[in-house]
């Protein structure tokens, strides 16, 4: 769990990267993408080209749950509950991925908010969107 001192850290920074939440989400997905291409296959249906309608919209749903998260950070697992369901007994995504995205995750906030991210956000950022993926990787167990 989340220090008080890293919450306020997580909801500080959330609070910029909220304002351009759908441009984030996008680059974090061409990130993944480009960085890790085995991830393509969970969207076989999906135009992964850079900027596609489908890529931006994407974005955008997982950064809205990112949000939540945020906002439910003392029940992130009561926030995510219906998302934990699909990632793990529908989606079937193996949970390595989810190291992945977050890591592209905290790559572009750190990009876009380079004065911001100092070693204490990075931290707390980074133990944050480790909650998050436990929570939705948590029902393969
Ligand atoms: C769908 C969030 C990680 C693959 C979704 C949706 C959200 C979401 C909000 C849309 C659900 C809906 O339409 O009801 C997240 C969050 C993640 C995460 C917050 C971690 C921070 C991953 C990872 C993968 C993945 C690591 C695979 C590499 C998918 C797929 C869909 C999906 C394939 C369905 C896309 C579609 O057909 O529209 N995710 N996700 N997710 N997610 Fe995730």
């Amino acid at each position: 769990t989340l220090t008080q001192a890293e919450k306020a850290a997580v909801v500080t920074i959330w609070a910029k990267v909220a304002t351009q939440a759908d441009a984030i989400g996008a680059e974090s997905l061409e990130r993944l993408f480009s960085s890790y291409p085995q991830t393509k296959t969970y969207f076989p249906h999906f135009d992964l080209s850079q900027g596609s309608a489908q890529l931006r919209s994407h974005g955008s749903k997982v950064m809205n749950a990112i949000g939540e998260a945020v906002k439910h950070v003392d029940d992130i697992r009561g926030a995510l509950a219906k998302l934990s369901e699909l990632h793990a007994y529908i989606l079937r995504v193996d949970p390595v991925n989810f190291k992945l995205l977050s890591h592209c995750i905290l790559c572009s906030v750190a990009a876009r908010y380079p004065s911001d991210f100092t070693p204490e956000v990075h931290a707390a950022w980074d133990k944050f969107l480790s909650s998050v993926s436990s929570v939705l990787t948590e029902k393969y167990r």
